[in-house]
C-alpha cells in the first residue's frame, strides 16, 4: 500500500487541531456542557423595555442565558402581554407599562436594563436607569440626536455605569475577521472600503415615521463598521440620495443612498444603502489595498446545496433579514454587555465612538439635503482612541 508509510502514531497521542476562533458558538457550547460559565458571578437581574422586532431578538437570547434572570418587561402595548406570557412561559416576570417603570428603577435586584423600545423613548429610559445605578444596553441609536446621546453618556460617566450602544456588526465573526486582517496589514494601506447594505423586509411606514431617518437608523451601522475597521474618521462626506418609494418620499426620508467618505490618510469609503431589497438582506463588505482584497459575501441559512435542473442552476437564498443574518452577533453583543456588567471586559463600543458615528450620520444627512459635500472637523477630544 503506497500510503502506509504516512501512517502516524495513534490519533489519541498527537496534538489535536485547536477549535477555530471563528466557531465561537462552539466554545459557548463547551461551557454549557461543562456547566462552567467563563464569567459567572451570580445571576444578573435584568429589565427589558420594548418587545418588538429588536426586543424579541434580545428576549430570546436573555431567556436562554444562564447568568440572567429577567425580572421585568416594560411593554407599552398592554394587548401584547398575555400572548407574550403564554408564548414564552413568562410566569415569573412582572409586566409594566412605562408609566410604572419606577418599580424597575427602584428595584435593587435589577442590575441591568436592556432598551429595545422605539428610538424616541431611549433617552428617558437610559437616563432613569443610569440615575438609579443600572448598567444599560441600548439598541442603536442611543437617542434621536447627538446632543441627547451625549447627555446619556455624560450621565453614564457620572454614575460610573456602562452604557453600551448595540452596534451588532462589531460582534459578527466575519466582519471581526476582516478587521483583524486589515489591522494586520494583509491588504496594506486601505485604498477603498465598500459596504453594501440593503434592508429586508421593507419596514412598516409606522416604524419609518419614528425611525429617525435612513442616516441615523440605518447608515449608522455601516459608518460605524467602516471607522471601526479603519481606525480613522472621515474628513468629508458626499451623498446622493433619493426616495423611489412614494410613501417614503412623503415622510421626507430617502430609501436609496450612496455615501462617499473621504479619509485624511487617502482611503475612500463607500456605502450603498437601500431600505428594501426583494431578494433578501443584502450585506456585503470589501476592503481593497495594493497588497490585496478581503471581502465578506452574503451568507445563507442553508449552505452547500446546489440544484441544476435543465439549464437552471440554483443555490439557497441569502438570509432574509437582520434577525437571522446577525443572530450570532446579537448573542455576542449581549454576552459582551454581561461581561462588562460583571467587570470581566472593557466596553468595546466607547461613548466617543457612538457620538462620532452620530456626527458623521448628521453630516451625511446634511450632504443629502443640500446636495453639497460636507467637511467634518474633529476636535481632538472628540476622537476615540483606537486600539491599533
Ligand atoms: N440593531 C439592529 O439590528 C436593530 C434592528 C431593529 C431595530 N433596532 C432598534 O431597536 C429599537 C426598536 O425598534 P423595533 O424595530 O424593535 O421597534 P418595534 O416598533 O418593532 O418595537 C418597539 C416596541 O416597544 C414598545 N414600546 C413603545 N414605547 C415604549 C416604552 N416607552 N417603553 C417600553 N416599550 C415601549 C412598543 O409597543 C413595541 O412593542 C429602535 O431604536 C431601533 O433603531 C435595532
Amino acid at each position: 500500500m503506497a500510503t502506509i508509510k504516512f501512517k502516524e502514531m495513534s490519533q489519541y497521542k498527537i496534538e489535536k487541531t485547536p477549535v477555530p476562533t471563528e466557531d465561537y458558538g462552539y466554545n459557548k457550547y463547551v461551557e454549557h456542557i461543562g456547566m462552567q460559565m467563563k464569567s459567572h458571578n451570580g445571576v444578573i437581574g435584568v429589565a427589558l423595555f420594548g418587545v418588538g422586532r429588536a426586543g424579541v431578538i434580545h428576549l430570546t437570547s436573555l431567556l436562554k442565558n444562564p447568568r440572567v434572570r429577567i425580572l421585568y418587561i416594560v411593554e407599552e402595548d398592554k394587548s401584547k402581554w398575555d400572548a407574550l406570557k403564554n408564548y414564552w412561559s413568562l410566569n415569573d416576570i412582572k409586566f409594566l407599562q412605562s408609566i410604572d417603570a419606577n418599580h424597575v428603577y427602584n428595584d435593587k435586584n435589577v442590575r441591568a436594563v436592556v432598551v429595545t423600545s422605539p428610538t424616541y423613548t431611549h433617552e428617558t429610559i437610559v437616563q432613569n436607569a443610569l440615575e438609579h445605578d443600572k448598567a444599560v444596553f441600548c439598541e442603536k441609536p442611543i437617542a434621536e440626536d447627538m446632543e441627547k446621546s451625549r447627555r446619556c453618556f455624560e450621565k453614564a460617566k457620572k454614575v460610573g455605569q456602562p452604557l453600551l450602544a448595540a452596534f451588532n456588526r462589531r460582534f459578527d465573526a466575519a466582519y471581526s475577521s476582516v478587521r483583524e486582517r486589515v489591522r494586520n496589514g494583509e491588504v496594506g494601506h486601505v485604498n477603498t472600503i465598500k459596504v453594501c447594505s440593503r434592508d429586508s423586509p421593507l419596514p412598516s411606514t409606522e416604524y419609518l415615521k419614528i425611525s429617525g431617518g435612513i442616516f441615523h437608523d440605518c447608515a449608522v451601522h455601516d459608518i460605524d463598521m467602516i471607522v471601526w475597521i479603519l481606525g480613522e474618521y472621515p474628513i468629508r462626506v458626499a451623498v446622493a440620495a433619493s426616495a423611489n418609494i412614494p410613501e417614503i418620499a412623503e415622510l421626507n426620508d430617502f430609501d436609496t443612498v450612496a455615501i462617499v467618505l473621504t479619509f485624511a490618510s487617502g482611503t475612500v469609503g463607500m456605502i450603498d444603502l437601500c431600505r428594501y431589497s426583494n431578494y433578501g438582506y443584502d450585506q456585503r463588505l470589501e476592503v481593497f489595498g495594493f497588497k490585496g482584497m478581503v471581502k465578506v459575501e452574503n451568507q445563507q441559512p442553508i449552505q452547500g446545496i446546489e440544484t441544476t435542473y435543465g439549464l437552471e442552476r440554483k443555490t439557497c437564498p441569502m438570509y432574509y433579514s437582520f434577525a437571522t443574518r446577525y443572530q450570532n452577533a446579537y448573542v455576542n453583543e449581549m454576552e459582551h454587555f454581561l461581561d462588562v456588567v460583571e467587570g470581566k471586559e472593557k466596553i468595546k463600543v466607547e461613548p466617543l465612538d457612538t457620538l462620532a458615528v452620530s456626527k458623521i450620520a448628521s453630516a451625511c444627512e446634511e450632504a443629502a439635503r443640500t446636495g453639497k459635500n460636507v467637511e467634518i472637523k474633529w476636535d481632538p477630544e472628540e476622537l476615540p482612541k483606537f486600539n491599533h
